[in-house]
């Protein structure tokens, strides 16, 4: 389709006065597609939702409703950054909807991984729908959609989808980074003042933390989950590792082995580490983390997070094995 080919005449935006410049044209067409109506957008608080959130607010402000889903899966924070930058400082119109509990019931006894991010995504579309049913005068659905999702997938993007509405809820479609690379999305979303974590975010999955905690997901190892995680992602930024890195989490499998603590012997989950380069995620190497490092935070791990009494180094390539462990 003509419409969805980036045009060859488009220049990359790689500093940020090309970025600005983009920035001013799609506020202009914005304004121009929207006139004085209302858009609806699906707010994770990944890059390309936040950079097309952001532009919306420049371009229409309170004409832009974000609905932010807390489906119980999201690092520590995440939640409570998005309601910082976009309803605090940017005075955007944010529905926040709590659904950790509808999301952690559906997901209860089911170890299937397939299943597991069915249930995820249906239960998505099923939340945002009634959402999106609640909000009156709605004409317009906006999309984070980037090129490579073009590209790579006829345009239909796995992990935003909000594409499986029903027909009656169907709208026009916003989608003003449908022709940048992720790295010109971080350009643009350094420009519209979106803080650094945000902009420069390592990927994570669409069915956030659920792959991670491996078997059917119990709140208590979640919670150990989401614990070890942002202790790996503070000493990876204390360490100079959180930019240099292309993706690293913590894993927390249905499986214990035993221990011993204060004298006494546990019978624990274990932390698996994980931290990998790649370049398209089709391939991934093993960062070689220092030892030193390593053992410090074995020693964060196994002291402050609940349940856990050992931490593995995950130091599989990409093949044989996947990048996520479901
Ligand atoms: P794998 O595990 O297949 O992952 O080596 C490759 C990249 O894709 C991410 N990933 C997903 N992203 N929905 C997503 O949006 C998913 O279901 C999903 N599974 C894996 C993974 O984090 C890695 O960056």
């Amino acid at each position: 389709m003509a419409e969805n080919k980036r045009p060859a005449s488009m220049e990359r935006i790689t500093t940020p006065a090309l970025a600005q410049a983009f920035i001013r044209e799609q506020i202009a067409a914005l304004r121009a597609q929207i006139g004085d109506r209302r858009v609806l957008l699906a707010l994770s608080g990944g890059v390309d939702s936040s950079v097309v959130a952001a532009l919306l607010i420049k371009a229409v402000g309170k004409q832009l409703t974000c609905v932010h889903v807390n489906h119980g899966l999201l690092r520590k924070g995440e939640p409570e950054q998005v309601i910082e930058v976009f309803r605090n400082q940017m005075n955007a119109n944010l529905i926040y909807v709590d659904a950790v509990d509808r999301f952690l019931d559906k997901l209860a006894g089911v170890s299937d991984p397939e299943t597991k991010r069915k249930i995820i995504g249906a239960e998505f579309i099923r939340v945002f729908e009634e959402e999106a049913r609640k909000l009156e005068g709605i004409d317009f659905l906006a999309q984070g959609t980037i090129y490579p999702d073009i590209l790579e997938s006829d345009g239909v993007k796995a992990h935003h989808n909000v594409g499986g509405l029903p027909e009656d809820l169907q709208f026009e479609l916003v989608e003003p980074v449908k022709f940048l690379y992720k790295d010109e999305v971080r350009v643009v979303g350094k420009e519209l003042g979106l803080p650094d974590n945000m902009v420069y975010r390592q990927p994570f999955p669409g069915p956030g933390l659920g792959v991670r905690c491996v078997g059917a997901i119990t709140r208590d190892r979640l919670e150990a989950l989401r614990e070890s995680d942002a202790i790996l992602r503070e000493e990876f930024a204390k360490n100079g590792l959180a930019g240099k890195v292309w993706q690293y989490f913590t894993i927390v499998p249905d499986f214990k082995s035993t221990g011993i603590k204060d004298g006494k012997r546990t019978f624990e989950w274990f932390v698996v580490i994980r931290a990998v380069n790649s370049v398209d995620a089709t391939s991934a190497t093993v960062e070689e983390i220092p030892y030193p490092l390593l053992h410090h935070i074995t020693k964060r791990i196994t002291s402050e997070v609940k349940g856990v009494n050992r931490v593995l180094y995950d130091l599989s390539p990409k093949p044989v094995a996947t990048i996520e462990w479901e």
